[in-house]
């Protein structure tokens, strides 16, 4: 594996493919890049430490994701990469937090320091509530979108953040993990520190596209497979790859309740192996174009499988 933290090589994605999911996550690689090129009257040091933060190494699974479900026709690319860029900044703010010493406690991220380690603690917290804050900016400044979508965006991104979202997530995962017994309340957990943001992006892709709730559902239920079985497999990740591999610190989720340790590793890969089957099948129910997103979830997964071995 060479890519790591990368974890799923796009560079070959055949030409054929309409939005091919390697075209996208370049084309969001250039677009994070501007959004944070020039912050006049941010303290450069808080800059430094954002981008550091926002630019590691990423698979960009999220903004890729939102993008693909929205299929945007050429004069709407902006607003898609816009609406992804503002999930990636949530989900990077969720990753500094994460790392802290008061949470996970690790030094590695995206191929590099986690941005406590390079820049403070101070700094690093700073950084997440400056992304997080920018985000919800991006959204209700999108051009070209009429008001009464940026509002339902807005709606859409901070439940899936707040405190019944990721967020509640992050909460259970840290201080709340001795009470849990099951598979279904492990996912449930999963579901909200990870699952949630995957779907918060597909159905924002979905409402910019303007899908029917019909369709929107089926998209909801896609994603919502497709991040369980994303934990699951990370948590498998956490046990069996290499720091350098992944880019970021192993072996960080031992002590914690998952179902790797309460069922063991041949049970948590069934576990998502049957959620990536479910998310087929929603995919499929959505009648969006499956090709680039079948494409995205197998090369994430195919090489995660690689890892596992
Ligand atoms: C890491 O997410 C946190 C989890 C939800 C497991 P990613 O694996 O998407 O991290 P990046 O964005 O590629 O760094
Ligand atoms: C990720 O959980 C969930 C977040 C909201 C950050 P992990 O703690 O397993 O993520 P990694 O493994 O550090 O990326
Ligand atoms: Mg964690
Ligand atoms: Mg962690
Ligand atoms: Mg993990």
């Amino acid at each position: 594996m060479t890519l790591s933290t990368a974890s799923f090589d796009l560079g070959n994605s055949k030409p054929g493919v309409a939005a091919n999911a390697a075209a996208v996550r370049n084309a969001v690689e250039q677009h994070l890049e501007r959004l944070v090129a020039t912050l006049p009257g941010v303290p450069p040091n808080l800059q430094r430490a954002v981008r550091h933060a926002l630019l590691g190494q990423s698979k960009r699974v999220r903004p890729v994701l939102l993008f693909l479900v929205a299929e945007p026709g050429p004069g709407e690319h902006r607003a898609a990469l816009d609406a992804g860029c503002a999930v990636e900044m949530v989900h990077t703010a969720s990753l500094i937090l994460d790392d802290l010493p008061c949470m996970d406690d690790a030094q590695l991220r995206r191929q590099q320091p986690a941005t406590h380690i390079a820049f403070g603690q101070s700094t690093a917290i700073l950084s997440a509530i400056a992304l997080l804050s920018r985000a919800f900016g991006i959204i209700a400044e999108l051009e070209d979108v009429p008001e009464a979508t940026r509002v339902r965006l807005t709606s859409i991104l901070s439940n899936a953040v707040g405190w019944e979202g990721l967020v509640a997530g992050q909460e259970l995962d840290v201080n709340g993990r001795e009470g849990l017994v099951g598979v279904s309340e492990i996912e449930e957990l999963n579901w909200l520190k990870t699952g949630i943001l995957f779907v918060a992006a597909a159905e924002m892709g979905a409402v910019l596209r303007g899908l029917e709730d019909e369709r929107i559902e089926a998209i909801r239920r896609f994603a919502r497979h497709f991040g369980v079985a994303f934990q699951t497999a990370d948590d498998l990740l956490d046990r069996s790859a290499s720091a350098a591999d992944i880019g970021k610190d192993v072996q960080k989720d031992g002590d914690k309740v998952t179902l790797i340790t309460l069922f063991g590793t041949s049970k948590a890969q069934l576990s998502y192996e049957e959620h990536l089957a479910k998310a087929e099948q929603a995919l499929v129910d959505s009648r969006v174009d499956a090709a680039p997103i079948r494409e995205l979830m197998q090369r994430l997964f195919e090489t995660r499988r690689a890892q596992e071995q």
